[in-house]
């Protein structure tokens, strides 16, 4: 019987964090897992305890929950464009943290597919064989990722978004419920594809797409997403 355990320290106190707590708590193919603590900066730090675990700051998480012993995972929505999150896991990661990705057991995952650190990968996602998702990529419920295609590192993929085979969403974009990618678009670095998209052309850099066909707004998905 294996009774190895792995404590978990999420960086985060907001929704995704409780629901990162929720997923690594309730999902069987983490009962390994243990939730040890939340760490934010102390700015945020309000209170003592959330859901009856310690809060602590990143000046002394490493201290009472050892980088030797525990795992850590950065847990954030898609504020700046994915930049909120993306320094969450950098500042874990910077204090020497291993990151955690949760994948639900309820997702379809083929045995070859590449999934990197710190993503968080919830229930009914398909994703197909030869597919690879970077690190610190949220796939919120319902998506489909064709065979072949990519998601690179810090991407949102929110709901019943469906990529077809042979594409790439670039690094840092957010993508709307319910948009669709024809075969073999690459879509380029922080884009904002809005909620019912038909993406079926290669996007420029920094665009803010909506509508079936696509159109490119004047305003870019930065300026949209408030990016510092
Ligand atoms: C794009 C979005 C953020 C709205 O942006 P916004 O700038 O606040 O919205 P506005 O209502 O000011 O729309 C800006 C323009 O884009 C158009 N537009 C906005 N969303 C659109 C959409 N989904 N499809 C088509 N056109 C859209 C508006 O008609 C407006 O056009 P105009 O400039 O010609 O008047 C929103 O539609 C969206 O896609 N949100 C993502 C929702 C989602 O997936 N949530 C999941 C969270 S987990």
């Amino acid at each position: 019987m294996n009774t190895s355990t792995t404590d978990l320290v999420i960086f985060g106190l907001g929704e995704t964090a409780e629901l990162a707590y929720e997923y690594f708590t309730h999902d069987p193919k983490y009962a390994d897992y243990t939730v040890k603590a939340f760490c934010v900066d102390a700015e945020y730090k309000k209170a003592d305890t959330f859901l009856g675990l310690p809060i602590v700051t990143p000046e002394d998480v490493t201290t009472q929950f050892p980088l030797a012993t525990h795992k850590a995972f950065a847990a954030a929505a898609s504020g700046q464009l994915n930049r909120t999150r993306e320094a969450l896991y950098n500042k874990a990661k910077g204090l020497g943290y291993t990151m955690a990705s949760y994948v639900s057991s309820r997702a379809f995952v083929w045995h070859n597919v590449k999934i990197g650190e710190n993503c968080f990968i919830l229930e009914d996602n398909t994703l197909q064989p030869f597919t690879e998702v970077g690190n610190n990529v949220v796939m919120w419920s319902g998506n489909h990722l064709g065979h072949r295609s990519v998601v690179e590192d810090h991407c949102f993929i929110t709901s019943h978004v469906v990529i077809s085979g042979y594409c790439t969403i670039g690094a840092y974009s957010f993508v709307g419920v319910n948009a669709a990618f024809a075969d073999e678009v690459k879509v380029a670095k922080d884009n904002f594809i809005a909620m019912g998209a038909v993406i079926n052309k290669p996007t420029e850099e920094n665009g803010f797409y909506v509508g079936s066909p696509m159109v490119k707004k004047e305003k870019t998905a930065k300026q949209l997403m408030k990016v510092a």
